[in-house]
Order: structure tokens, then C-alpha cells, then sequence
């Protein structure tokens, strides 16, 4: 009997567990960014990253860089990745983000500019 009683809380934890991501994609986005963009674009998008400046990240914050692009040429670039000159630049991530995901990170790049 007890053991069921533990398995109820384990069950209530995982699903309380499960509900977290429905808070809100901002959150999403943002950790996100953090773990698969971050290194290359910086936390704050600038592109200040030792990547970055190597790889010729651009600066979101930067209100022309901003309106240099196209909402459906950010998704797309994320979802095919980008390739320069016969070099990749930076990986597809169509693979590892959902629609959802991916869209959600495009607000959060426009959301960098100052
Ligand atoms: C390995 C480094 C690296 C990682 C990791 C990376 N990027 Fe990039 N990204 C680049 C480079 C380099 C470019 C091309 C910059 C240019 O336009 O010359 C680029 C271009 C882009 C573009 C097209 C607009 C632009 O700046 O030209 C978007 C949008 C973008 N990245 C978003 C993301 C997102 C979102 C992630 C994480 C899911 C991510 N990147 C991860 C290096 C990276």
C-alpha cells in the first residue's frame, strides 16, 4: 500500500513536471538560446562571443542589422543553417526545434535589438 502511495507522488511530481514548458515560450526561448545559441551569438544576441567574432556572428541588438532581415529568412536560416563560401557557418537546427521552438527564438532575436 505504501508503495502505491509513493508511486501516486511520483506520478503528481511528473506531471507537474510535464506541465512547465506551458507557462510560456518566452522561457522556452530563452533557455533555448542559452544552450544551443548563446556561445555563438552571445546571451544578449550582440555576438560578442570569442565564436562570434571569429565566425562574424551580427550584432541583434542593432537596430539595421534588425531590418537587414525577413522574419521567414531568420526561420529558415535557423531550420537549414547557414553556409558561406562552401563553409557551415552554423548548424540546421530543424532537426532539434520544433515550429514552435524555432518561431518562438525569431521573436526573441527581434527582441534583442535596443
Ligand atoms: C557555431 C556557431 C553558431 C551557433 C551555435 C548558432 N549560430 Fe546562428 N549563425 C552563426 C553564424 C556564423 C551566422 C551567419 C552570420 C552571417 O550572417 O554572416 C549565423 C546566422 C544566424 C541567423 C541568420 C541571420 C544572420 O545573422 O545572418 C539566425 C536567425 C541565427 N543564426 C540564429 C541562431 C539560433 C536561433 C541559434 C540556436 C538555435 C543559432 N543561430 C546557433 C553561428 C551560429
Amino acid at each position: 500500500m505504501s508503495s502505491y502511495k509513493l508511486n501516486v507522488r511520483t506520478l503528481a511530481a511528473a506531471l507537474a513536471l510535464l506541465a512547465l514548458p506551458a507557462i510560456g515560450f518566452a522561457a522556452d526561448a530563452k533557455e533555448n538560446w542559452k544552450n544551443q545559441c548563446a556561445k555563438c551569438h552571445s546571451a544578449d544576441g550582440s555576438g560578442k562571443t570569442a565564436m562570434g567574432k571569429k565566425l562574424k556572428t551580427k550584432d541583434y541588438t542593432d537596430a539595421k542589422v534588425q531590418e537587414s532581415f525577413k522574419d521567414e529568412e531568420l526561420l529558415n536560416d535557423i531550420n537549414q543553417g547557414v553556409t558561406k563560401e562552401g563553409k557551415k557557418l552554423m548548424p540546421g537546427y530543424k532537426d532539434k526545434l520544433s515550429a514552435d521552438e524555432t518561431k518562438a527564438l525569431v521573436d526573441l532575436i527581434r527582441s534583442f535589438k535596443k
